[in-house]
């Protein structure tokens, strides 16, 4: 069943993302048709190679790098903390700034790290979830070897300023890791015009396979892996590739830099509607979040005087959204990325991320703004 007439409307795309039809087209080839170990000598062997590096060279060619700065992971997690333990391996000790609102893979690597030789910051943000670099500068200290800061937040959208951050630590000579995982193939990512060394990808947010990620590492910057076997990915991530999850990060990644342009406006021209039609049916709605500076595909609202996730519940069979981000649901405390844009507990309670992909319609919006305003009347009446 396509996507597009299903029921209920998908708007959970920062949680993942269907499988674009390419990219399953190219996966099915591959699983039908090459089966073979990249590493083996052979003809078999060489066929799954040169589709691990095709594919290599489609996501460099995404976020404007080179292939041999790709190293294929096992997805976002991965490449985060392959980031942070591989630089802080080379390291030994020292002190590592991040943000309060980062994802639990960067924020729960940090925490393992503390304590153990290593000291962090963990920065601010501003009211719409933004950190400010001058902020930054101040906290950088004599041994600070890593900053790491998300490029786009998963529940709010919000973008950080980052090739800013990038020219501070350029010029202070200190490792730059960002996890973009939200935000490459949903906008443009130039890891030159950034200056970052370190970049985190995850495919399953841009309509490939789960599974399946990358790290991109500028060439010259030095990092240890952390698992140890043969010498697949420069000895970094060892381990049989996954060949064809890889083929499909791949044409995802293809797909992604064909349709980048269309893909900006169509997104921001569906999430504008939906905000200004649900802003005037409610017009007490409060947009968590940079009004511009954000994802165009990201919605986060509060709704007065009731709870997302009652909303969410009574909205179960028009709409499949989510409260806070996927990643926290089960638990009922108020988002920590919220609180830490000073937002009230109940206001945090109130949210609800709505988020878009490129098989949303502007039919489908507009019956997704009719279903939830009836929700939130009934549960206001209640
Ligand atoms: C910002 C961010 N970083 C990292 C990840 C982790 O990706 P994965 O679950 O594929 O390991 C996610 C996934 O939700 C994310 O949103």
């Amino acid at each position: 069943m396509s996507i597009e007439k299903s029921r209920p409307i998908y708007l959970d795309n920062n949680a993942t993302t269907p499988l674009a039809p390419d990219v399953i087209n190219a996966m099915a080839e591959c699983l039908r048709h090459n089966f073979g170990n990249p590493s083996s000598a052979h003809p078999y062997g060489e066929k799954a190679k040169k589709e691990v590096e095709d594919a290599r060279g489609k996501v460099a060619n995404l976020i404007s790098a080179v292939p041999d700065e790709i190293i294929f992971t096992s997805g976002g997690t991965e490449a985060n903390n392959l980031a942070i333990f591989g630089t802080a391996q080379i390291f030994k000790s020292g002190h590592i700034i991040s943000s309060s609102i980062e994802h639990p893979s960067v924020m729960n690597a940090l925490k393992h790290l503390e304590g153990r030789n290593f000291r962090i910051t963990y920065l601010p943000v501003d009211k719409y979830g933004i950190i400010d670099p001058d902020d930054l500068k101040k906290h950088i200290k004599s041994n600070t070897f890593l900053i790491t800061i998300m490029h786009s937040n998963n529940e709010t959208g919000s973008i950080q300023p980052i090739a800013e951050i990038g020219d501070i630590a350029k010029g202070k000579g200190i490792v730059f890791h960002c996890d973009a995982a939200q935000s490459v193939g949903k906008v443009p990512v130039n890891v030159k015009r950034l200056n970052v060394d370190l970049l985190t990808i995850v495919s399953h947010k841009f309509y490939g396979p789960k599974g399946t990620g990358a790290l991109y590492i500028r060439r010259g910057t030095d990092i240890r892996p952390m698992l140890f076997g043969a010498s697949h990915e420069k000895g970094l991530r060892p381990g049989t590739e996954n060949v064809c999850s890889i083929a499909g990060l791949g044409k995802a990644s293809e797909v992604a830099k064909e349709e980048m342009k269309a893909r900006v406006s169509g997104m921001r021209h569906l999430t504008n509607i939906f905000h200004k039609e649900l802003r005037r049916e409610i017009p007490g709605i409060r947009l968590n979040g940079h009004p511009v500076k954000r994802l165009p595909n990201t919605l986060n609202l509060s709704f007065p005087d009731i709870q997302g996730s009652a909303l969410l519940e009574s909205l179960k069979n028009d709409i499949a959204a989510s409260t806070g981000s996927a990643c926290h649901e089960g638990k009922h405390t108020p988002s920590s990325v919220l609180k830490a844009m000073g937002i009230s507990d109940k206001d945090a309670f109130s949210a609800v991320r709505l988020s878009l992909g490129r098989e949303n319609t502007e039919a489908q919006i507009k019956k997704a703004v009719k279903a939830i305003v009836r929700a939130y009347r009934f549960l206001c009446n209640f």
